[in-house]
């Protein structure tokens, strides 16, 4: 019996989350998320986070990529805009086309980090970002570690924002501890104290709220401890959010998704033969059982 404020996340939490798609929507009522992601020799975290984004349902999606990463984009996520950096990094996103309030407010939301990389261009950017965009945001991966190596960041972080750190980047993040008990609880401290929604990735992702609750997710499985499963989870986060989830709700369904068609990807072609692709892959099924 794990203690009161300790769930489980179970198929009718998500049955009740889940909002079917009404006849008369249109692209706008998915939203337009930004994902800003790879650099150079890691454009594919780029790419499965762009189409986990568009295989969950966003409206609209416009990736902000590297030049190098252009045409990689362009011919593997057609159904994606793209924006591209004179900069090897990201730095002059900022500058031009993303950081202006205005631009800001053109994203339903945006998720950084697949594939980033932490040039100090890069990181300066993310600053600039933190200054104009105030909507809960997605930040995953190199985003994380750049927020680790300057943790004066972490306040400017709009509160409600996903956080999705593996064990390493969470401890980049908040810093050591002994043993799991004391990780969740520095978890949950966290995720209260500076009102986001973070979770700590494993065979039971565990999710701390604002709220103070804490939840921990059984779907999954060992297939997916694969370079490219937590990019896809990425895009998935960010496609919820776009589509007008609340954050704790689509952290909730998400991860939950995620893992099941990680479940899926597995009784199909095995635990080691299944790639971050079979997951996007995936999606249909777990979505059409959801209907
Ligand atoms: N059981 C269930 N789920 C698992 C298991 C497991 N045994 N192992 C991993 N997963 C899930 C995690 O919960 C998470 O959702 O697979 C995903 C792995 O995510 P990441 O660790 O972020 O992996 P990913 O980012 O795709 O690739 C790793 O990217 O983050 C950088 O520096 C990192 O180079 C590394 C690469
Ligand atoms: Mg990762």
């Amino acid at each position: 019996q794990t203690p009161a404020r300790y769930q489980v996340t179970e198929a009718t939490h998500i049955h009740d989350i889940y909002r079917p798609r009404k006849p008369f929507s249109h692209k706008g009522t998915f939203g337009h998320a930004l994902l800003i992601a790879g650099s150079e020799g890691k454009m594919g975290a780029a790419v499965l986070s762009a189409k986990a984004c568009l295989h969950t349902g966003a409206g609209l999606l416009t990736c902000h990529v590297p030049r190098c990463g252009y045409d990689i984009i362009q011919i593997s996520v057609p159904s994606a805009m793209c924006l591209t950096d004179e900069q090897k990094d990201h730095s002059s996103v900022f500058h031009n086309n993303v950081a202006t309030p205005e631009a800001a407010s053109r994203y339903k939301v945006i998720g950084i980090g697949p594939g980033l990389g932490t040039a100090a261009g890069t990181a300066w950017a993310l600053e600039k970002l933190l200054e104009h965009y105030h909507s809960p945001m997605v930040l995953d991966a190199d985003a994380l570690n750049i927020l680790g190596a300057s943790p004066h960041l972490l306040r400017k972080v709009p509160q409600q924002s996903l956080l999705t750190p593996h064990p390493k980047e969470f401890e980049r993040l908040f810093g050591k501890t002994a043993n799991d008990i004391e990780r969740l609880e520095l978890l949950s401290e966290k995720a209260r104290a500076l009102q986001l929604n973070i979770l700590l990735k494993g065979r039971y992702t565990a999710m701390a709220f604002p709220d103070g609750s804490v939840w921990f997710n059984a779907t999954g499985n060992a297939g997916m401890a694969k370079g490219g499963s937590g990019d896809v989870l990425t895009g998935i986060l960010t496609s919820l959010l776009a589509q007008g989830y609340a954050p704790k709700e689509a952290m909730l369904m998400g991860v939950y998704l995620h893992g099941l068609a990680g479940d899926y990807a597995a009784a199909e072609c095995s635990q080691e033969a299944m790639t971050a692709e079979d997951i996007i892959r995936l999606l249909g099924k777990v979505f059409l059982e959801l209907r």
